[in-house]
């Protein structure tokens, strides 16, 4: 059995990926299951928590004593998480954003489907900038949750990740930081992290298909560096408080 020390904290999870609309039919999506926010509400639940999951476009069915808020798009992701975050029941006590929010929509949703002319040109689709979710609960001067999470999921510089490599060969371990794509990973995760402001990066590669969609995951787990260490560091310092080896995404929860 599962400890039961999250009894009487309220946490709030989403998962999932959004869809922006295009039009009435299309939208701009990415590849998130949902498997690994999923897991994380399971786990949370499971050690007494009272947990909300928003889902963007999740198939899977809710965790038990999971409370789930079905949304599409970032805005819908956003307007959710502001009213979870404000609900008179109580303050939320941790905030984990698994979800892979777009960081752009299309500029404006077509009302009606776009249509392919005989020799018209390619439609052009201007997009413009969602509002960063995980960003605004890290700065919020009001009921900021005491532990805020965030996710990258990286693939790694362009140049020089694997160049001639084959099937054959096997993965690097996706948390082995003497990887030279590993080391670039990590390099884009201190600056995210710190531009984000949260308390917890959980930086996972999802290249070479590993983790959207997949079952397992691997991941480190990056937090701000402690006051003595960011002294001899810098104020943009972080520190890899845990590595994670490829297993179950409910594994990966219980150590977020
Ligand atoms: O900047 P990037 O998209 O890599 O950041 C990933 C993290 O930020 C995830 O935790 C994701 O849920 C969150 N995010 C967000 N709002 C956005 C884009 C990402 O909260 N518009």
């Amino acid at each position: 059995a599962l400890p039961h020390d999250l009894a009487g904290r309220r946490v709030l999870v989403t998962a999932g990926g959004t869809r922006e609309p295009l039009d009435p039919v299309r939208y701009l999506g990415n590849r998130s299951s949902g498997r690994q926010g999923w897991a994380l509400a399971l786990v949370a639940a499971a050690r007494g928590a009272a947990v909300t999951l928003v889902a963007a476009n999740v198939e899977e069915v809710a965790p038990p004593g999971v409370t789930v808020v079905p949304v599409g798009d970032a805005r819908e992701l956003s307007a959710a998480v502001d009213s979870v975050l404000d609900d008179p029941a109580g303050p939320v006590d941790a905030v984990v954003m698994a979800a892979a929010v777009a960081d752009f929509r299309p500029a404006a949703a077509a009302e009606v489907k776009i249509k392919k002319l005989p020799g018209g040109a390619p439609p052009v689709v201007e997009l413009v900038e969602n509002p960063d979710i995980l960003a605004g609960i890290a700065h919020r001067t009001e009921r900021r949750p005491a532990v805020v999470v965030g996710f990258a999921a990286e693939t790694g510089a362009a140049t020089g990740s694997r160049t001639g490599a084959t099937a054959a060969d096997p993965l690097p371990d996706a948390t082995d930081a003497s990887d030279p794509v590993m080391a670039s990973v990590l390099e884009y995760a201190r600056q995210k992290l710190a531009r984000k402001g949260c308390d917890l990066l959980v930086v996972n590669r999802v290249d070479q298909g590993r983790a959207f969609g997949a079952p397992d995951n691997a991941a480190v787990l990056l937090a701000p560096a402690r006051a003595d260490h960011r002294a001899d560091h810098g104020a943009d310092a972080a520190q890899v408080v845990a590595e994670v080896p490829l297993g179950p995404k409910t594994v990966l929860a219980a150590a977020v």
